[in-house]
């Protein structure tokens, strides 16, 4: 049988090495902003399971406080997607995605105030306008999936 050569062991070495970095950078999979959107949606999750609980009042703010803090933390990062692309098509990317978490931070201090003044039904509108609000943006920026797409965390939608 034939051996192997050094140099073909090297060049397996270096690609161990250098495929994971690839991976990150087009899929975004460990994304610090996608680490942040998993925080949205986790304290939106428990918003949404405690919002109509009195006792519960203080924890709920505090879990709006810690989305609002993600949200405007994922406002400065970039997404993935938009680093390979044209500077046309970039800017024009970026603009969506800044706008959509302009949205985004609108109705989570909509929500604040109505969850304040306990009005638990104008804080039911506001959750489900931030769920609408994903969805939409997600569409438009192509992630996630939406509505009826993937479900966070499966396989990617096919793309064009
Ligand atoms: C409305 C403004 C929003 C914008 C502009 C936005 C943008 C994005 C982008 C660009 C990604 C891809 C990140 C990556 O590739 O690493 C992403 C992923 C994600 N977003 Fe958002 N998002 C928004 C709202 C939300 C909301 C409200 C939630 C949850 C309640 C959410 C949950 C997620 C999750 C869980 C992921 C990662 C998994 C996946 O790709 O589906 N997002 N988002």
């Amino acid at each position: 049988m034939k051996k192997t050569s050094p140099r073909c062991t090297f060049v397996v070495f270096l690609l161990t090495l250098f495929l994971p970095l690839r991976t990150f950078a087009e899929g975004g999979k460990d994304s610090p902003l996608r680490g942040e959107m998993e925080a949205i949606n986790r304290s939106l999750r428990l918003i949404n399971r405690q919002y109509a609980d009195p006792a519960q009042k203080v924890s709920t703010l505090e879990l709006v406080a810690t989305m609002q803090k993600h949200a405007e933390t994922a406002r400065t990062l970039t997404p993935p997607k938009s680093e390979k692309m044209a500077a046309a098509d970039q800017a024009k990317y970026l603009d969506t995605f800044h706008k959509d978490l302009g949205a985004l931070l609108k109705e989570i201090g909509l929500l604040k105030q109505a969850l304040a003044a306990d009005k638990t039904d104008a804080a039911k509108a506001e959750i489900d306008k931030i769920k609408q609000l994903e969805d939409l943006s997600h569409k438009e920026l192509g992630v996630g999936g939406g509505s009826g797409g993937r479900k966070h965390g499966g396989p990617p939608a096919p793309g064009p």
